[in-house]
């Protein structure tokens, strides 16, 4: 089965994908946040994390969002142009002002819309396209409708995540609606959403022997050996975890510090990881961390976390 890691805004930019596959590895695909077309343009900070000269991951999947062919082929244009052969579409994102442009899980409820994307695909015969999406918006039978459409595109695999645009992430992921869709989806199939551990893997494994792979969001964040654990049969052990962990914390450090000026800029980037990476560290570590108001402090409170772990 393959390891995917998922797009999550504000943290699998290209520098934590760049040092994550050189520091852990264990991923068999990387996926980039989603890239938007707003107000006539494409962000620049998007443009930049797709562009070459910024990625050294081989196995980079830009992913886009929109909720039709006009606004999905400037984003293909650039994607085209940067050399990438797959695209991924966004159907999932439960953000409440992407979804009420009818963007990510908002376009679920509407197949004549999901339908004008599939058919805009076959004008880049040269791209492999996938899909990311959620059971439904408002409803777990939504997908029912969309697969016919989604079955008749000749797509590499689906992406699904088990729950409602409307849930967010609240709710637990459905798995036996899941399997429905496993059953029905004439595609390969890539499960997401809350696998936390190597036995979340297994278990995932066990239950879909035909799943082509995994993708991991906020697991892989909470432990980014997620992938080389499932890749050797084996968790790594505190020691080895927290070696790997310093590397991939100073290297993010050297690339992001010169881009990040000053105290407040830096610890606005770097703290949200911590939010996530290593839940299980002692409570008044993490909180050092997450109230360090200094780089120094921030520093010192990220060795002392790991030393304690
Ligand atoms: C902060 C955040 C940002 C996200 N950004 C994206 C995104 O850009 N594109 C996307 O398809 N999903 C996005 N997601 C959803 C994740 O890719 C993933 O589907 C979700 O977190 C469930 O998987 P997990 O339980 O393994 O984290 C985001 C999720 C979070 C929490």
């Amino acid at each position: 089965m393959k390891i995917y890691s998922a797009p999550l805004q504000g943290y699998t930019e290209a520098v934590w994908r760049n040092i994550h596959n050189d520091v852990f590895g264990g991923i068999d695909g990387y996926y980039t946040p989603f890239l938007r077309y707003e107000h006539g343009e494409i962000r620049n900070k998007d443009v930049r994390d797709i562009e070459r000269k910024n990625n050294t991951v081989e196995n980079l999947v830009p992913q886009i969002i929109a909720a039709m062919p006009e606004e999905m082929r400037p984003l293909m244009e650039l994607i085209v142009n940067e050399g990438y052969r797959c695209v991924d579409i966004n159907m999932g994102c439960s953000f409440p002002l992407q979804m009420r442009k009818k963007h990510g899980a908002g376009l679920l409820a509407h197949p004549d819309m999901v339908a004008a994307i599939m058919k805009a695909t076959a004008e880049y015969p040269d791209i492999e396209f996938t899909v990311k999406m959620r059971l439904g918006c408002e409803s777990k039978d939504e997908w029912r409708a969309l697969l016919p459409i989604l079955n008749d595109t000749p797509l590499a695999h689906i992406t699904m995540h088990p729950r409602l645009g409307v849930e967010q992430y609240k709710k637990p992921v459905d798995v036996d609606a899941f399997a429905e869709f496993y059953d029905a989806c004439k595609h390969p199939v890539i499960y997401n959403g809350d696998i936390l551990t190597l036995d979340d893997i297994k278990r995932i494994e066990e239950r879909f022997p035909a799943l082509k792979g995994v993708m991991l969001g906020r697991g892989l964040l909470a432990n980014p050996a997620l992938g080389v654990e499932y890749r050797n049969g084996r968790t790594l052990d505190s020691a080895e975890l927290c070696t790997l962990v310093q590397q991939m914390h100073d290297e993010l450090f050297r690339l992001l510090s010169p881009r990040l000026q000053g105290n407040t800029q830096f610890l606005s980037k770097m703290k949200p990881y911590w939010e996530y990476l290593m839940p299980d560290m002692l409570k008044r570590d993490k909180k050092a961390i997450l109230k360090a108001t200094s780089i120094e402090k921030y520093k010192a409170a990220v060795a002392t976390a790991l030393a304690n772990y």
